[in-house]
């Protein structure tokens, strides 16, 4: 069964928030569908039972840090799941630098990372691709205890096609989602569920479910209307 992320980013106010469960009302399916709204919205689908998470935490789990979201309030509303590292954190708040701390905060809360990966277009281009992936799991995987298969996702995400409605050819997207799994089976004994992220759409769902490694999807912008993402999701197996 594959999992299925919507990550609204800053996207869509509380109105639109209410419009759209309205349209997904009881058609969307509850144990493999995981919402990333804005996190002053994470209840709104919690009240309705849907599988809800938090775009980022906070790196502390509490004290003086200004405008951060600590995990523990993040629980209060409801999360099981947290993004960490999202090319979006990393480009413009560094977030390379705390992946680590935040994926064991994670764990220690009972809160299950997705870890977003992925390499630049000049990266891919130099065929760097899995030396970038491997330096972002290792800095993020190291030293962490308490890692499952059951409580660690992985997103492949190559920035190159996040927003940009290019996406790289199944052939090249499978080979590096089999050198992911490989690399952490060997290197952390894990076997997590790793998700293919980036411009997935209803133009290329049907071609994306012939990837053979992929475990689901992670997507932004075609899940902001709901009958869009209602048709996708219809699509996925
Ligand atoms: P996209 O975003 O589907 O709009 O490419 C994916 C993401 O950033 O997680």
């Amino acid at each position: 069964m594959k999992i299925i992320c919507a990550n609204f980013k800053m996207n869509l106010l509380k109105e639109d928030i209410l419009n759209y469960l309205e349209i997904i009302d009881n058609k969307i399916p509850k144990d493999r569908v995981i919402f990333f709204p804005n996190e002053l919205y994470i209840n709104y689908f919690k009240n309705q039972n849907y599988l809800v998470g938090s775009q980022n935490i906070s790196y502390l789990e509490n004290g003086s840090l200004t405008g951060d979201t600590s995990i523990l309030s993040l629980k209060e509303v409801g999360i099981n799941y947290t993004l960490i590292g999202h090319s979006e954190r990393r480009e413009f708040y560094n977030d390379s630098k705390y992946v680590n701390k935040k994926i064991a905060l994670a764990i220690k809360n009972n809160v299950i990372p997705i870890l977003c990966v992925g390499e630049t277009k000049l990266e891919h281009e130099e065929k760097k691709t899995i030396d970038v992936i491997k330096k972002e799991l290792d800095e993020a995987l190291k030293e962490q205890t308490n890692l499952t298969n059951d409580n660690l996702i992985i997103a492949y995400e190559p920035i190159w096609s996040i927003g940009t409605s290019i996406t790289p050819s199944n052939n090249s997207i499978d080979t590096t989602l089999l050198e992911i799994k490989t690399y952490i089976k060997k290197q952390y004994n894990l076997n997590p569920k790793v998700l293919y992220g980036g411009s997935v759409s209803l133009k290329n769902i049907d071609t994306l479910e012939a990837l053979k490694n992929h475990d689901g999807y992670l997507i932004g912008t075609a899940s902001l209307d709901a009958n869009n993402f209602l048709s996708l999701i219809n699509k996925v197996k």
